[in-house]
Parts: structure tokens; C-alpha cells; sequence
């Protein structure tokens, strides 16, 4: 697919996401009319990989809501969130004033965040929970995010593992709560188009742009594009807890985060790397 196609494809998803923000905003999803607690939507071992955040300069790429930029303002760091969505930021902004709590947050696409950021570079990149999924270009990426790390700064993604995605309830409903692989495993192939007048959050008609495209990728694909931009690997989890039940079926750990009955399999992964 050509930079133009990928290119226009993500502007559909913008004007995607600018208008599922009003959504957002008042969904009981993100619960933002009372408090946002950011600290809800990060596992343990997220901070453990984080190690120590006072002082250091925090980037939060796709921040949408900026529900968790938030949490490394909460833990000292200097945080910036960045999103191409207008609306996500202007809404970002309002929560953190209303919380009292220092970010700086930028509007513009991933790919253009060295130009947009003014080339800073920062000592942590942070970015996922639904956010490798709307990129086209890994590789291209991969890139950027060297870019905007220091020497020995820590690129660390969070997300949804690609067993998640590719497991589906049965088609008929009524047949019983076990899932099946619906949907591919392995990443690589073109754009998914969706177009949906319902967002993932609970809420009304999603008022404005409904098409979306998203692109799987797989493990395989996340760590090649990471080492050949130049970055160390230091460390791969799989998680299968989620922060909500993406499923009925799904029950609640000791955590507060919720699992599948077994068999255990992997639904979130947390992949940190190094520059
Ligand atoms: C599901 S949110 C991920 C953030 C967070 N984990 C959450 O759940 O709120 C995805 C975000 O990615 C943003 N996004 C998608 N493609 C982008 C791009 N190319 N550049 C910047 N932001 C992008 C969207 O605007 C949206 O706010």
C-alpha cells in the first residue's frame, strides 16, 4: 500500500476517533464523571518494567483520553501525551486540569511526532491497549519511536495480545459462551475495514465518522521492526488479565482485573525495549 493510501486511511480514522470521543467522554467505560483512577487501567508488573518514573520525561504515544497519562503525572514523571485526534486532546486537557495534574499534551499522527515534539527526546515512550492496531507501517514506526527515545531510554508497549484478537463467540448466538479462532492469528495483511455505529465503550450512536481500519500485528512483526530500528529487547511478559471483561464469560481476579476461565492463554502482552 502506498504512504497515500496509508495516509488517507488514517485520516478516515481520525475523523474515526474525533468522533467517538463525545462517546467516550460520558461512557461509564472510562468513567470520567467521577474519578478517572488512572492507576486501574495499569497491571503491577507494568511498573516493575517501568521502574522508577520521578523526574523522568515521560512520552504517551495514542494517549486518546489521556486517562493513562495521567498515572505517570500522578508518579512524578514529566508527561506528554500525543494524539492525532483533535477531540480526544482537547478533552485530555480538560481531565487533567480537572484533576490537577501537570501533562503536556500534542496533537498530531504518530509519524510526525519527532517535527511535532520539536525533536525532544524523552527517557520513557509509552504506548498500547489498542494502539499498534491503528499504525500501517511498523517498520516506519519503529523508527520514530528511536527517534524520540534518549540513549538508554525504555520504549515499553502494553497490548492486546494477538490470541485476543483473533478469538471471536460463536456466530449463532444462543450456542454456548466458548470462543473459537475466528479471525487471523498472524499479522502482515492489509487494512481491516469496519465500519461500526457503535463504539467499544457502552454509550449512544457513535454521531459522525463510522469507518475505521485497523491492521494486526503480529509478535514476530512488533520485535523485527523494533531491532532493525536499532533497539535492544529486554523483556516480554503475556498477561491474561485484561483491565475489563472483553467477554461475558470473563470473571474477576484478585487484581481487579478480570481473566477466561481456564485453559490460561495470553491476552495482553508487555514488550519493553532500550535504545
Ligand atoms: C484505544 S486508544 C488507545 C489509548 C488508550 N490505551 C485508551 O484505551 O484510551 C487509540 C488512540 O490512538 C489514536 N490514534 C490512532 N492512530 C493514530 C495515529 N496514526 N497517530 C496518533 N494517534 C493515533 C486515536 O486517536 C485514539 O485516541
Amino acid at each position: 500500500m502506498s504512504t497515500d493510501d496509508q495516509s488517507r486511511l488514517m485520516r478516515a480514522n481520525q475523523a474515526n476517533w474525533d468522533a467517538r470521543t463525545p462517546v467516550h467522554l460520558a461512557s461509564r467505560f472510562y468513567g470520567l464523571d467521577g474519578d478517572p483512577d488512572p492507576a486501574r487501567w495499569f497491571a503491577a508488573f507494568e511498573w516493575d518494567d517501568l521502574g522508577e518514573l520521578t523526574g523522568r520525561d515521560v512520552l504517551h504515544l495514542q494517549c486518546h483520553l489521556g486517562t493513562e497519562t495521567l498515572a505517570f503525572a500522578q508518579r512524578g514523571a514529566r508527561a506528554t501525551g500525543l494524539d492525532f485526534s483533535e477531540a480526544s486532546v482537547a478533552a485530555a486537557n480538560d481531565i487533567a486540569a480537572k484533576a490537577g495534574l501537570d501533562v503536556d499534551y500534542v496533537q498530531a499522527n504518530v509519524y510526525d511526532a519527532v517535527a511535532a515534539l520539536g525533536q525532544r527526546q524523552f527517557d520513557v515512550v509509552y504506548t498500547g491497549k489498542g494502539a499498534l492496531c491503528y499504525l500501517p507501517d511498523l517498520p516506519r514506526w519503529a523508527d520514530t519511536v528511536a527517534q524520540l527515545l534518549r540513549p538508554g531510554g525504555l520504549l515499553y508497549i502494553v497490548e492486546f495480545h494477538p490470541l485476543l484478537n483473533s478469538l471471536g463467540p460463536k456466530p449463532a448466538p444462543g450456542e454456548g459462551p466458548e470462543l473459537l479462532l475466528r479471525h487471523d492469528y498472524l499479522g502482515g495483511g492489509g487494512p481491516v475495514h469496519r465500519d461500526a455505529t457503535f463504539t467499544y465503550t457502552d454509550g449512544p450512536a457513535v454521531a459522525g465518522a463510522t469507518d475505521s481500519y485497523e491492521w494486526m500485528h503480529g509478535i514476530d512483526e512488533v520485535i523485527n521492526a523494533l531491532t532493525t530500528a536499532g533497539l535492544n529487547i529486554r523483556h516480554l511478559r503475556e498477561s491474561d488479565e485484561l483491565p475489563w471483561p472483553r467477554w461475558p464469560q470473563m470473571v474477576r481476579t484478585e487484581t481487579g482485573w478480570w481473566c477466561l476461565p481456564e485453559p490460561r492463554i495470553p491476552l495482553l502482552y508487555g514488550l519493553l525495549a532500550s535504545r
